[in-house]
């Protein structure tokens, strides 16, 4: 049996790198059959400030792009985080197999206090939570971009230190990494992540974008002076994520894009690039709209809430259970 989790944080607006990594992934998952949990991990989101009433916004609002974008909840198992306290009461018991040095290691952490005078300790045990997050539910795969690559190595030590010294309670799970979409760039700078944290907004696309916008931000990405439509990351590298982005907007290979604009400039190819994008957020931008504000949402997270809580309890009492907590018959 195979159980998917993953989740998107509400960290920030929803832009299309968490549709190359995370999402578009959830859907084709979905379509197998795979028993399926997406939640959205808030606990994560604050482990840097955020304003409480924008943290609770978007909270409901990546839950909503999620139904918006086809995530089925008959099919898959959606919920908040900090609705189901079992997280945060295994993330505590994990950070007690975690280790100071490889948490040192990790270059999210690195990235994200660089220059920082101070930052919350919860940044820095951050991958264990994550890592507790995707145990309680014994998921076998994990689809996420390429940056989380590293925080689920260390998902899969913590796992198999945990079932050596006290007994196997917990599955080791599998990263899902997709080869195309994974690491979407910025598109002032294929050097850098696309992300919303960069002060300069033409380097991302949101969720939320009109197609004007959308059009106008691709019009001004960077390409070179080449003038060839050829995937190429090392030569090449702007064109090549505009290439991807084209790839995974419209589930189209690689060779298709370049073989239809071999001979034909950026311009048009940026232009199509541009509706490829808008086609595929336009529906998901209306089902958002009706159905963020919704009490069908709120009882569709309950529900999820309710489903997820009760796997989550039971492995939490397997893994205290292991460690010698006092736990009366229940
Ligand atoms: P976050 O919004 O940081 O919680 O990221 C949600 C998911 O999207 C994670 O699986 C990330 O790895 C993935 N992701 C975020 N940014 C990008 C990007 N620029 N390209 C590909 N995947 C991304
Ligand atoms: N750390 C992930 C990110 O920054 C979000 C996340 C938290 C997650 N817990 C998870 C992803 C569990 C997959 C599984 O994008």
């Amino acid at each position: 049996m195979k159980i998917v989790l993953s989740g998107i944080k509400p960290s920030g607006e929803l832009n299309i790198g968490g549709y190359g990594g995370a999402l578009h992934q959830f859907l084709a998952l979905q379509q197998q059959q795979f028993e399926c949990l997406f939640f959205v991990p808030d606990l994560h989101a604050v482990t840097v400030a955020q304003d409480p009433n924008v943290l609770r916004k978007r909270t409901m609002d990546i839950a909503a792009y999620y139904i918006a974008a086809g995530i089925d909840p008959k099919k898959a198992t959606i919920f908040i985080q900090s609705h189901v306290s079992a997280h945060a009461e295994l993330g505590w018991l994990m950070e007690t197999q975690a280790h100071f040095g490889e948490l040192s290691r990790m270059t999210q952490f690195k990235e994200k206090s660089n220059g920082k005078d101070t930052v919350s300790s919860a940044l820095f045990t951050y991958p264990v939570l994550m890592a507790a997050d995707i145990l309680l539910y014994q998921a076998t795969h994990v689809p996420v971009g390429d940056d989380q690559k590293q925080h689920l190595e260390m998902t899969r030590d913590l796992a198999a230190r945990f079932n050596q010294r006290f007994r196997p309670v917990f599955t080791v799970p599998e990263p899902i990494i997709q080869q195309l979409g994974s690491r979407i760039m910025s598109l002032d700078d294929p050097a850098k992540k696309m992300s919303k944290s960069n002060p300069n907004a033409n380097s991302y696309i949101l969720f939320q974008d009109s197609p004007e916008v959308i059009h106008k931000k691709i019009a001004k990405a960077v390409t070179d002076s080449e003038g060839v439509v050829r995937c190429d990351w090392a030569h090449k590298p702007a064109v090549s994520n505009l290439i991807e982005i084209y790839a995974v907007f419209a589930d189209e290979s690689v060779e298709t894009i370049e073989s239809r604009y071999k001979g034909v400039g950026y311009g048009a190819f940026k232009r199509d690039l541009a509706d490829v994008i808008a086609a595929k957020l336009q529906p998901i931008q209306r089902r958002y709209s009706e159905i963020v504000e919704s009490d069908e949402l709120i009882r569709i997270l309950k529900d999820g809430a309710v489903k997820a809580a009760e796997t989550a309890n039971r492995t939490l009492l397997q893994a205290k259970q292991a460690m010698g907590f006092v736990t009366w018959a229940q």
